[in-house]
């Protein structure tokens, strides 16, 4: 996801320095060119050759370095950069830039950067409640830099409370979201995904095989894009992405309260969940004993939540999608037309690499006005991406 962009990583004096290590290690493996720069009080806590291995580029410590300045110049790392990122940040640095001032290398390029500057705080629980580091990080804000908030937890300093460097993963999200381009800004996105779960009896229920990875993947690129994510999920085993507001449910039934809650504030529905048809008639009280030679369970069926929404969609976007393991264009057409859709995404989850519970998946896009657009075998980052290409034009061409 970051293959290409050139980030020059700010490590300022704290103790959370070591986690800028594995950091580095985590931008490197997404493709990115990592330029390392170090202030003196870095250096204490983490020596400079081990982000010099790890970047395979020289680390930047002294503004005046008299090779490092004809081979590439304070100036020159500034322009190249296409993020500047600065994790941990102290409350030193972030008052340094507040007040424009340059006094070392790190501050000087960070002044005369272009680039997008996300900047990842850490320290002390007070210092960070300290109302002068609280207008300086506002008037950053307020200038255009971007913060990654602290976590909360055990500091290092003995305090608990709000102050942590977040998890390193956290920060590698959000600097792939400073690089994204925004263009689902301003647009507020509904998802669903996952599989209900019908209960039988307190113990057991019907399900089926859904993940929840595509409609999981779906809302981490919306949200990448600078769209309002709500995400209604059934129970999956994966974490939510970040900056996504969650909304877990069971049932098909509570999926369906949900959706309609929350469909009144979406401009773009996308429902990639797998819900139950049916659902048991009875849910037993107790556990049901295996006395009887056959037991059968009767069924009735859950609302269409994609047709009801459909029905009433207003100026929306809908998306469907179709899991079909016969006649998949004309399943995939039957469902776009009968649910008033504006695109349905379908695959024949028969198929080795698609559907359900796997990383890839093969889709053909299918639109209202009778194109249909195959796509090879991918990722489902990669679909997702594909998917939300096309609902940006769709949402356009409703203004
Ligand atoms: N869907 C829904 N509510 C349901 C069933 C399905 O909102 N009760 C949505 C799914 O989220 C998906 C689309 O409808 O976006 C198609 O789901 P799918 O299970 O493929 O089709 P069904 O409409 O259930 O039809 P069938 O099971 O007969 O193939």
């Amino acid at each position: 996801m970051l293959k290409g962009k050139v980030i020059v990583l700010g490590v300022t004096g704290g103790i959370a320095v070591y986690k800028a290590v594995e950091l580095l290690r985590l931008l490197t493996k997404a493709g990115a060119q990592v330029h390392v720069v170090m202030t003196r009080a870095a250096i204490e806590f983490v020596a400079p050759l081990t982000f010099q291995t790890l970047s395979g580029n020289p680390v930047h410590l002294e503004l005046f370095n008299l090779i490092s300045e004809q081979e590439i110049g304070h100036i020159s790392l500034a322009e190249r950069a296409d993020l500047f990122l600065i994790a941990p940040a102290t409350a030193n640095f972030v008052g340094k830039v507040a007040a424009g001032l340059a006094d070392d290398l790190l501050t000087t390029t960070v002044m005369a950067t272009k680039a997008p500057v996300l900047i990842a705080p850490a320290m002390n629980v007070n210092m960070y409640h300290n109302p002068i580091y609280q207008e300086n990080e506002e008037r950053l804000k307020r200038h255009g830099y971007l913060f990654v908030p602290p976590a909360c937890g055990m500091l290092a300093c003995g305090y608990e409370g709000e102050g942590k460097l977040p998890d390193p993963t956290v920060i590698l999200e959000e600097a792939i979201a400073a690089l994204t381009p925004k263009r689902l800004s301003g647009r507020r996105v509904l998802v669903t995904a996952g599989p209900t779960l019908e209960e039988i009896d307190p113990v057991r229920y019907i399900s089926n095989h859904s993940s929840g990875k595509m409609g999981y993947a779906i809302a981490r690129q919306a949200r990448l894009r600078g769209a309002e994510v709500t995400l209604v999920t059934g129970p999956t085993a994966l974490s939510v992405p970040c900056g996504v507001k969650v909304i877990r449910v069971e049932s098909a039934l509570q999926m369906r309260d949900a959706v309609v809650k929350a469909v009144e504030e979406t401009d773009i529905v996308i429902k990639a969940a797998a819900v139950a048809d049916y659902r048991p008639k009875l849910r037993a009280g107790m556990k049901v004993k295996k006395n009887a030679a056959e037991l059968a369970i009767e069924l009735e069926k859950n609302p269409d939540i994609l047709s009801e929404i459909g029905a009433r969609k207003g100026n929306r976007v809908l998306v469907g999608f179709a899991a079909e393991t016969q006649d998949l264009l004309g399943n995939a057409k039957s469902k776009l037309e009968k649910k008033n859709l504006d695109m349905v995404v379908a695959n024949d989850v028969s198929q080795v690499g698609a559907g359900f519970n796997v990383d890839t998946n093969i889709v053909k896009m299918l639109f209202a006005d009778g194109r249909v657009e195959e796509l090879p075998i991918m990722g489902k980052d990669e679909v997702a991406g594909i998917i939300l290409d096309r609902v940006e034009e769709l949402a356009k061409g409703k203004g």
